[in-house]
Order: structure tokens, then C-alpha cells, then sequence
């Protein structure tokens, strides 16, 4: 891994990859490349200039040179180039017309962190290194820091930007890239992941054409209608073949990301902060530091990439002691029971399932006081005495008591307009004074920007997990914020308010880190409505999606894994016919889909038969002799379930010693024909045994040759192999 400074050129190399730009005419900064390690000479992408139409010359003696056609870095408007802008900055006299050059670089060892805000770490500073790159405007006496680092171990780099008023006029950021970057030539397709509540992260692949592609979110929550992410792929890109680069921004609310086909053959690329729901106030010696986006680059197509996504993501994202630690299996009451929910019941779930060998108890919704429906009392987190008589606290103990732990359930960013909180603080929302707040699922959404509700959230959630012998918490956000206005900001501020609350949200989970260590946070929000980078920095998984049928979690849980590792995917296991969709799948279909995740089951264990429980029973034991590979191990994807009928996936431990290889068919076929399914991953030379029929293969047989599957008369089949290398 390398900095350095050749002529006027930077290039950062590691291993696998190399990213270069130069500073051209001493003042602005061409973009050079971005892709697999060359052994970099400063004649990367020679730049032709000519004298075309429409084109604003900064040197009235170089009509050749336009920024419209300069491969950049960092574009601004105003200067000539009229492509989409990294950055506009208002100044005092109402203008937007600004000039950042290139002042000054210096090299960084490590990797600097990032205040308040989620990032990837280092754990020492030879694990990176990190390039700062200064523009200053000389007349507003700013700023701007640009921050490139380069890491020893993956195939990815991290860009942010820091924004610094020194001068004595305010200025007003309204709009911020983490990023840019304009890649030569148009031949790309674009993949983003959109979706909806219960059908999250659909894999949307498009050619580029000559028009502009806008991925946003202006929900408060990076949402579940679309991921902060854009793939740009080589159009013969495949899943393992063709170059291919993923940006990921690692924020959890509002963003903006941007694809852009430049007049002379260009793409583009941005993502950073949503213009529309951004703002910034900087006073003078006031500083704003970005979010940062993650870049991954893979020459073996999706694949590759996702395997870069995923390690940094599960090494150097994800924190505390649960990186490491083996999760839990775990049963959740709300498909069970709704918010109807008490003692009794919980007591009887609870024992249940640990004879089954389910290691944690999670209590859902319902649970506190006038939680009777979703109309009430959400900010009031004290037991319900009626439901739990003896106290919450009791509650966890006798649990305990059977050899599992306890996990509860909050909404801690919301508000009932029926609950105790409202009525004591009913300015502790968001929404303007002027006009009566929007209700979404019958609840408001607290001002995080305010401290001292963050200050409440913090307390109130302190006091329960204080008292109580909890060890995981399941972290909800079910709906999004309308109405952008708070009390507590100033008029001149309001526009701040949007990324104010993700400060304040990350402030608060950043705090029960640190107080509640040991404690396994799950994040959701109606379920994959805020499965983000950003999210992970604080709670290691994320419920993927309320929607629980087996079918349609592949499709989902598959998408998902373009960028996050199945360890980070909470899954469960349901009752049929499903709640979402209705369908009836085999219980072993079902778990197959689930444990490819992190599994837990999610019904009421008192409906079913015992040769179900029996069969549940054999599956946790299963999952227990394996869990190891999938939660550490590599994912490969095998054949699409949101484009075929055959979909599989295997995983391979870090040794390459266990191989799992699930294979589901979603609707029986009269043809009766399966085509082979190619394994990835294996050691090509190593001997596998299959632990379910005995016979042998050859890892390269397995690779190359494949595996069909005996024709299987049935809907929504499934099998899974376990193979251990001999
Ligand atoms: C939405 C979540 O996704 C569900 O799993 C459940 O926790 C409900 N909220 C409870 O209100």
C-alpha cells in the first residue's frame, strides 16, 4: 500500500488496486483512474483538449481547456463545467459563485476517524493510509479538505470531504458529495437495489444512456425504496466476470446519489448529502466533515466486489464484541403474539424454545405500559404491570433461569401522541408550529437534533437495560419523517435538521455502546427500511425485511448480499401459510433460506405439531455444527432467485476446509430439468465429502463440472449440503 506524488500526479496503490488524479494548471484536479493495480506511470488517461462549442475557458489565452470536458475530482459550478457539481457553497452576498483551488496535500498514516459519524477503522495505522488533498478559495479565506484512504487489505478506498470557514463571512453548504468521480467512456450499466416496505433490495440493472440517473431518499432513513449505493459494471459484467465498481455512502439517512453521462464521453459519478432535504450554516472557524463513501473495485464482476464489501464490512465496520462473537438463535415474540404479549405467554414461548435449543428470547412489541395496539404509547419505556406483573426484570430471570438470554424490543426515535412523554413535551417532535404534524403508523418522530431528547433516549432506555439482565436489544424505526421543523433549532438552521437527527440518532447509539458493551443491538426499521453501512458502524445486524416468506426472502436476502454479509441478516423462520403473502412452504425450505442469514424462528411454537418441533429441534442442532462458516465464512452466489426458478448459493469457511451448499427449486417443472450449479470458492485441488450422502468430490469437480440436482416433484423444494474437505 502507497501514497505518493510523481510530477503532478497522486497515485494510491495497494495490491489489487490503483486510484490516480493529477493537479492540472496548478490549480484544479483531473481525475486519472480508478481500477485494478497498474504499476502507475503518470501517463494514465492523457487528457486531449480541444476548442468546442458551449465551452467556458478559465485561461482566455487556452481555448482548448474547458473544465465541461476535464475528468474531475472535485467539480464545483460556476467555473464551466456544467455537469452535476460536488459542491455548492452560498456566500454572504446571496451568490453561489466560488473558486477552490489546489493548495497544499499531505499524507496520513492510518486512517483519521470521522466525529460523530459512522466509518470504517483501522486498528493500527499500518493498515492504511490516507491522502488530504487541500482547496482553498483564497477571497472567502475556506476550505476544502478532501480525503482519500487507501487500505493494505482490501480492494476498496474511502473518500470524505471537510468543509472549514476561516474567513469571516458566513457561508451556507447546500450541496455536498462525499464524492465524485468521472470515469472515461459510456459503456456501463448501472445496478442500484430499490424496493419497498417488504420487498427490500431488488436488484435494478440498467444501461447507461444519456441521461441522468438519481438515487435519493429524502425519507430521514436511507429507506427501504432505496439502498445509498450505485454499481457501475462493464456492460459484459457478470456476477463473476468483468470489471466492476461499488460505491456504498456509510450514512443512514437522507442521501443523493448521482450517474451522470458527460456531452464527450463520460460517466459521472457522486454520492454525498440530499440537496434537497441539506443544508449547512458555517460561521466563522466552523467546520463540516461528510459522511464517507465506501468505493470497492473487483475485476471478477459482482462477485468479487460483494467478497470485498462484506470483509471490510464484518472486520472493519461492524464493532464490539459481537464482531467476533458467534451469534445467537433466537425466537421472537411478535409473529407469535402480536402486542398481545405477557408473562404467562412469553414464560411458556420461552421454555419451549429452549427445549429446542434456541439460545435467546427476544420480547417484541407490546410489552410496555398501554402498548395495547400501535396507537399508544411509544417514548413510555416502563413495563406494562398488567401484562408483566412481576416486573420485566422478573421476566428475564426466569428465562434465565432455562439457560437463555432475554432481548426486548424499542422505538426509541418515536413518539405516541398518546403517551405520557407527549403530553410532559409535546415540542420534543419534528414539525413545524404552523400546521397540525403528519401521522404515519399513528406516532410522531422525536427531534434528535435537540439534546436533550437524545439525552431522554439515552436514560430511558439506560434505566430498562440497567436493570435487567438483557443482552440484546432490537432497535425499530417504522416510520418516515415529514414535516422538517424543529423547536429547538434556529431559523437559520432548520435546514440542518435532517442530518442533525442522524447526529443525534448516532450520538445516542454511539453512547449505549459504550454503556451496554455487551449488549447485541439488531437494527430495523419495519424491517430492511434503514439496512445501511452506517447502521452497522453501531448494531451489527439488521432485521432484513418484515417480510418472512421463504420465497421472497431469497429474492431479498440475494440482494442484500451485493454489499452486506449474511452475519449481518437477521432471517427467521415463520408459520405457514405466511403472514405477508400467505403462501405454504416446507419448514425445511423455510430454515435453509433462514440460516443462510443469521437465523432465529418467529411463531408461536404452541401451534405446531411435534414431529414439527421434532424436525426444528434437528434443524438448530444443524445450524450449531455450522454456524461458524456462515457467519465467518465467504458467500457465493450461485443462480439468482430474482431472475430464475433454480436459485443457489454456498459458503465456504475461512480455511476453505467446509463447504455448504444450499440449492432451493422454487416451482416444480414438468421438464424435470436442473442445470448444474457450479460451486465457488473451494480449493480446487482438495477432496470433498459430502456429509449427507458420503460420496466424494473434487473441489475442481464441484467448480467446474457442478452439481445437478435430482428432479424434485414438489414446490418450493430445497436441500443442503454439508462438505467437508478430506
Ligand atoms: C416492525 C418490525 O419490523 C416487526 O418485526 C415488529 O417488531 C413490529 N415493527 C413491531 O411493532
Amino acid at each position: 500500500m502507497q501514497i505518493y506524488k510523481q510530477d503532478n500526479t497522486f497515485i494510491l496503490s495497494n495490491n489489487e488496486i490503483t486510484y490516480s488524479f493529477s493537479i492540472e494548471k496548478q490549480r484544479y484536479l483531473r481525475h486519472r483512474y480508478f481500477g485494478k493495480r497498474i504499476n502507475a506511470s503518470t501517463n494514465i488517461n492523457q487528457p486531449y483538449f480541444f476548442d468546442r462549442g458551449f465551452c467556458s475557458n478559465p485561461f482566455p489565452d487556452e481555448r482548448d481547456f474547458s473544465l465541461d470536458t476535464l475528468f474531475q475530482e472535485y467539480p464545483d459550478m460556476n467555473q464551466g463545467d456544467f455537469r452535476s457539481p460536488a459542491y455548492v457553497i452560498q456566500t454572504e452576498d446571496g451568490k453561489r459563485v466560488t473558486r477552490f483551488f489546489y493548495k497544499g496535500y499531505k499524507i496520513i498514516k492510518g486512517k483519521p476517524s470521522l466525529k460523530g459519524l459512522p466509518a470504517i477503522y483501522t486498528e493500527n495505522d499500518k493498515e492504511a493510509a490516507t491522502l488530504c488533498i487541500t482547496l482553498e478559495d483564497e477571497y472567502l479565506k475556506a476550505k476544502i479538505n478532501l480525503y482519500y484512504t487507501i487500505f493494505k487489505d482490501f480492494a476498496a478506498m474511502c473518500r470524505h470531504v471537510e468543509i472549514v470557514n476561516s474567513g469571516k463571512q458566513n457561508l451556507y453548504l447546500e450541496r455536498l458529495m462525499a464524492m465524485s468521480m468521472d470515469f472515461a467512456g459510456t459503456d456501463y450499466d448501472v445496478l442500484t437495489l430499490s424496493g419497498s416496505h417488504i420487498n427490500e433490495k431488488n436488484i435494478n440493472r440498467r444501461h447507461i444512456s444519456a441521461d441522468t440517473i438519481v438515487i435519493d431518499s429524502n425519507r430521514g432513513a436511507s429507506s427501504p425504496q432505496e439502498t445509498p449505493a450505485i454499481f457501475l459494471m462493464e456492460r459484459e459484467a457478470t456476477e463473476n466476470f468483468g470489471q466492476v465498481w461499488g460505491f456504498n455512502f456509510v450514512y443512514s439517512g437522507d442521501f443523493q446519489a448521482v450517474v451522470q453521462t458527460g456531452q464527450y464521453n463520460s460517466v459521472r459519478v457522486q454520492m454525498g448529502m440530499n440537496p434537497l432535504t441539506f443544508g449547512w450554516s458555517l460561521k466563522e472557524n466552523e467546520s463540516f466533515v461528510s459522511p464517507e463513501t465506501v468505493m470497492v473495485y473487483s475485476d471478477e464482476g459482482m462477485n468479487k466486489m460483494s467478497q470485498t464489501f462484506h470483509n471490510m464490512y464484518r472486520k472493519r465496520l461492524c464493532r464490539g464484541v459481537y464482531r467476533e462473537k458467534i451469534r445467537p438463535i433466537l425466537i421472537n415474540s411478535w409473529e407469535a403474539f402480536c402486542f398481545d404479549v405477557d408473562e404467562e405467554k412469553c414464560l411458556s414461548l420461552a421454555k419451549k424454545a429452549a427445549d429446542l435449543g434456541i439460545e435467546l428470547f427476544v420480547l417484541d412489541d407490546g410489552w410496555f405500559k398501554n402498548r395495547v395496539c400501535d396507537k399508544n404509547a411509544l417514548g413510555d419505556w416502563v413495563e406494562d404491570e398488567n401484562k408483566f406483573p412481576n416486573g420485566i426484570e422478573h421476566l428475564v430471570k426466569e428465562i434465565n433461569k432455562m439457560g437463555m438470554q432475554v432481548g426486548i424490543w424499542f422505538e426509541p426515535e418515536m413518539v405516541s401522541p398518546n403517551s405520557d412523554l407527549y403530553r410532559k413535551h409535546s415540542d420534543w417532535i419534528i414539525r413545524s408550529q404552523n400546521y397540525e404534524p403528519i401521522l404515519s403508523r399513528c406516532q410522531y418522530v422525536l427531534d434528535l437534533s435537540n439534546p436533550e431528547v437524545c439525552d431522554y433516549v439515552i436514560e430511558s432506555l439506560s434505566k430498562v437495560l440497567s436493570k435487567t439482565n438483557v443482552t440484546y436489544v432490537k432497535w425499530d424505526m417504522n416510520r418516515h419523517i415529514t414535516d422538517l421543523g424543529s423547536y429547538y433549532l434556529e431559523k437559520d438552521r432548520q435546514r440542518e435538521l435532517s442530518h442533525r437527527y442522524m447526529l443525534g440518532l448516532y450520538h445516542i447509539l454511539d453512547e449505549l455502546n459504550k454503556r451496554f458493551p455487551n449488549v447485541l443491538f439488531e437494527g430495523c426499521s419495519s424491517g430492511g427500511g434503514r439496512f445501511d453501512a452506517g447502521m452497522l458502524y453501531y448494531m451489527p445486524q439488521t432485521w432484513t425485511s418484515d417480510n418472512t416468506d421463504a420465497v421472497c426472502r431469497m429474492k431479498i436476502q440475494y440482494g442484500t448480499s451485493l454489499l452486506f454479509p449474511p452475519i449481518t441478516m437477521g432471517a427467521h423462520v415463520s408459520a405457514v401459510p405466511n403472514h405477508q403473502v400467505g403462501r405454504v412452504t416446507p419448514l425445511q425450505t423455510r430454515f435453509i433460506v433462514a440460516m443462510s442469514g443469521n437465523l432465529g424462528y418467529e411463531m408461536d411454537l404452541a401451534q405446531i405439531s411435534d414431529e414439527e418441533k421434532e424436525a426444528i429441534k434437528e434443524q438448530i442442532a444443524f445450524y450449531k455444527s455450522i454456524r461458524e462458516v456462515i457467519q465467518k465464512g465467504s458467500f457465493y452466489r450461485l443462480k439468482n432467485p430474482q431472475n430464475g426458478n433454480e436459485v443457489a448459493w454456498n459458503f465456504v469457511s475461512e480455511d476453505k476446509k467446509t463447504v455448504i451448499y444450499c440449492y432451493f427449486k422454487i416451482l416444480a417443472e414438468p421438464l424435470r430439468v436442473n442445470t448444474p450449479v457450479r460451486l465457488k470458492g473451494l480449493d480446487e485441488n482438495g477432496i470433498y465429502k459430502s456429509k449427507t450422502n458420503g460420496i466424494c468430490y473434487g473441489g475442481d469437480e464441484l467448480m467446474y463440472a457442478g452439481i445437478v440436482s435430482k428432479p424434485i416433484l414438489e414446490d418450493f423444494a430445497s436441500y443442503v449440503y454439508v462438505l467437508e474437505k478430506v
